[in-house]
């Protein structure tokens, strides 16, 4: 379940042996640790390190790389700038690991994100609560089956909190996870799909392996039972350290930290050394249909 990637260098080569071992790992469901991967701050970026840094609404604050644009922040002018110029230095580190360990062609860098919040003791709607084990899947971002894969580093400082640990549970397989819930996914419906994209509610369209994924989130997030009986282990990632999962296919739930970055990513199924054991597949298996 936790596969142990021990690089330390940002720019290490990896050998082809350790490149086989994390991609196989990864596309069966692991989370990939990186022990001694750790995220350099520079002297005047610890001053981010604050809640304060944050809206006071969001979760999180987000960079979109291919605009520069940074949502979310409290900050202004040169100071919000170079909360932006720190979360780019890490998307860019996080994507050059991603390219050295993994043989896919092309990934898709998405939104980078940085976590100054913590997360136990918020309070959120049961639907946006993290801290509940879930599959992501986005409301508004279709995928129409390509992956959902996210690098995250923990940056708090070793004193704050419980050792500055962000504190995660991982449960079950997808597959037995799908298997339980899958009754209860909504049908799908195509002629909303086609209005919520003509809204503009949606990027694009969802499929109907979009709104099981949705449903999938959802459910076991409404389902008190499942939260507190099913299998889960007590993960803890120590501050100077980093992880790569799957958050598609691996169930999670983050309990408690502050101060994570975090790069995500998308790919098409195409590129996986084993696209059988991708949701979509899995899903299509279980329902005997298409799904996108
Ligand atoms: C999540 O993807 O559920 C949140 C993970 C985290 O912020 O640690
Ligand atoms: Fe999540």
């Amino acid at each position: 379940m936790i596969e142990t990637i021990d690089i330390s260098g940002w720019h290490d080569p990896i050998d082809g042996a350790t490149r086989a071992k994390a991609t196989q790992a990864l596309e069966r469901g692991a989370v990939l640790f990186f022990p001694r991967l750790r995220f350099d701050l520079g002297n005047d970026e610890s001053r981010f390190l604050s809640p304060a840094v944050g809206d006071g609404k969001a979760k999180n604050i987000s960079l979109d790389h291919t605009t520069g644009r940074i949502q979310s922040t409290s900050l202004k002018g040169d100071d919000a700038a170079a909360l932006a110029s720190m979360i780019e230095r890490f998307g860019a580190s996080a994507t050059q690991v991603v390219d050295a360990l993994l043989p896919y062609r092309h990934v898709e860098r998405a939104r980078t994100s940085f976590r100054p919040v913590e997360v136990e003791g918020r309070a959120y709607s049961k639907i946006n609560d993290d801290r509940l084990l879930h599959v992501d899947a986005f409301p508004s971002r279709p995928l129409n089956g390509r992956r959902i894969l996210r690098f995250f580093c923990n940056v708090a400082p070793a004193d704050y909190g419980q050792d500055g640990e962000r504190h995660w549970h991982v449960g079950q397989p997808f597959e037995d996870f799908a298997h339980t819930f899958l009754s209860r996914a909504k049908t799908h419906t195509p002629g909303k799909s086609w209005l919520w994209e003509k809204l503009g509610v949606t990027r694009g369209r969802r499929s109907a392996y979009d709104e099981m994924m949705l449903s999938l989130h959802n459910a076991a997030k409404r389902d008190s039972a499942f939260q507190a009986h099913s299998p889960q282990t007590d993960v803890r990632f120590p501050p100077g350290s980093c992880w790569l999962v799957y958050t598609d296919q691996v169930l999670h739930a983050a309990l408690g930290g502050a101060f994570a970055l975090e790069q995500t990513f998308h790919l098409g199924i195409d590129q996986m050394a084993e696209p059988e054991r991708s949701p979509i597949r899995v899903l299509e298996r279980l329902t005997g249909k298409a799904l996108a």
